[in-house]
């Protein structure tokens, strides 16, 4: 590991800041509400499968490009390419995914910005100042702006330290805390009317709609937004692990850890959502299907909170407390992109890139926040709909197909001297030469048709 560029001092806090970036509003927000309406246990079950046979080795093929290049996405990339026509294919794909991290960045620190408003929220009802409380929790252009500042100066803060005394620092305090706050709020909504019709819908599968075309798809989707790839993000956090690290292993830890909490959230909300329904709240749409989108976290569960009377207000609090924490810990990744590229394609000092692209990133939210209507949706479909499958299959083309079998080894048995004969290394290379590029591109071609 180069001494100027820093990395994780543990293993530890790998874990942790990787498991950081991948558990975000993907898993609290995105994988309860496509379980909602995507049949329930049955997605719960295709996407537990499909993060572990799909995701997992296209994270592989991240985590490797980044370790072996010890550098940002693009340098790492251009390592591997052996001609000039490589290495603009490892230009394009690691540039992609810088570019795709700072979109999704964008418009996703619009909406942890909403949930930092909605977790003041009751402080300023405790505190009596109902007025601002209405404020906080009503979608004004002057709160937009405020509180993204607000989350993306967070962002910029601990990104601004560096690896080990900002993200692995942060992501090893506010991860533990994230898991500790969730466990405790699905134990209280267990105690709770209605919420055993929640834990059914939740956890007995329909066997009969496994195999159901969008599910599988959406499925897939959520998991290769989960685990952050395509975004150049793991090839970065990969860069900053130790070469005596077993990355095999690593990967399926954090791989476990965000298929768990993702799991984990829905054990919160689904039965949250039917404690609502028990307190009068309508939780279906008029299809018949649960109510999905933005109207699950800003509608459904502050209406459950209010049902709770002055308990409610701690449970708010704590909810939206760990929202923002889950969406701090994946945007100081996305932010990491950028700025290694910066640092060290440029040398730009850390502090001024981080200072400076996070401000340009702002000034990108801002904008979309002044034509929300149209513009959030656009980034995001444009960015994760779009740029992310694309990326991630490329990523996994490039590993396939550019990087030398024997290179790849060599660089996966630094700390697994015994991967050579493990099962792991019989299935992944032709996994992720041929089944991975195809897999992901079904996805996109399923998100361009519809
Ligand atoms: N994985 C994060 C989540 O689930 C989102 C993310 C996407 C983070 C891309 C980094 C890069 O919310």
């Amino acid at each position: 590991m180069g001494v100027s560029r820093g990395g994780f001092s543990s293993r530890l806090g790998f874990i942790m800041a990787a498991a950081g970036s991948a558990v975000g509003l993907g898993n609290i927000w995105g994988f309860p509400t496509q379980t909602a309406s995507n049949g329930g246990a049955a997605f719960v079950l295709v996407y537990l499968v499909l993060a572990f046979c799909l995701a997992y080795p296209a994270f592989m093929a991240e985590l490797l490009i980044g370790r072996y290049g010890q550098a940002n996405a693009v340098t790492s990339m251009q390592k591997i390419a052996r001609n000039t026509r490589e290495k603009r294919f490892g230009f394009v794909v690691g540039f992609g995914g810088i570019i795709c991290a700072a979109l999704i960045l964008s418009f996703y620190g619009i909406i942890a910005g909403w949930m930092i408003s909605y977790a003041v929220e009751p402080l300023a009802l405790l505190a009596g100042f109902n007025e601002s409380a209405n404020w906080l929790t009503n979608h004004s252009l002057t709160r937009n702006i405020l509180f993204t500042t607000c989350f993306m100066a967070l962002t910029i803060f601990i990104i601004r330290r560096g690896v080990e005394q900002g993200i692995e620092k942060w992501s090893k305090r506010l991860m533990p805390m994230l898991i500790g706050l969730l466990i405790l709020l699905i134990i209280y909504v267990f105690t709770l009317d209605g919420s055993r019709a929640g834990f059914e819908a939740y956890l007995n599968p329909d066997i009969s709609r496994v195999l159901e075309p969008d599910l599988l798809i959406s499925a897939l989707g959520q998991a290769f937004f989960s685990l952050s790839l395509g975004t150049s993000v793991m090839i970065i956090y990969g860069s900053y692990i130790a070469k005596k690290e077993n990355l095999v292993t690593l990967g399926a830890q954090v791989t476990l850890i965000d298929v768990s909490i993702a799991f984990l959230a829905g054990l919160l909300i689904i039965p949250a959502m039917y404690v609502a329904q028990a307190q009068g709240v309508a939780i279906f749409a008029e299809d018949g299907s649960l109510i999905s989108g933005s109207n699950l976290v800003f509608t459904v569960l502050p209406a459950l909170f209010s049902g709770m009377g002055y308990v409610g207000l701690f449970v708010a609090f704590g909810f939206f407390v760990l929202m923002s924490i889950a969406a701090l810990t994946s945007s100081i990744s996305m932010l990491e992109g950028p700025v290694s590229f910066a640092v060290e394609r440029h040398d730009i000092p850390r502090e001024k890139a981080t200072t400076m692209i996070g401000l340009g990133i702002l000034l990108l939210s801002t904008i979309i926040v002044v034509n929300l209507d149209w513009m959030l949706d656009f980034v995001a479909i444009l960015s994760t709909q779009y740029g992310q499958p694309i990326i991630a299959m490329l990523c996994c083309i490039f590993a396939g197909w550019v990087w030398q079998r024997s290179g790849i080894l060599a660089e996966i048995k630094q700390g697994n001297a015994e991967v050579e004969h493990s099962v792991f290394w019989k299935i992944w290379p032709w996994y992720t030469k041929f089944v991975c590029p195809t897999a992901i591109a079904l996805v996109f071609w399923h998100s361009l048709a519809s």
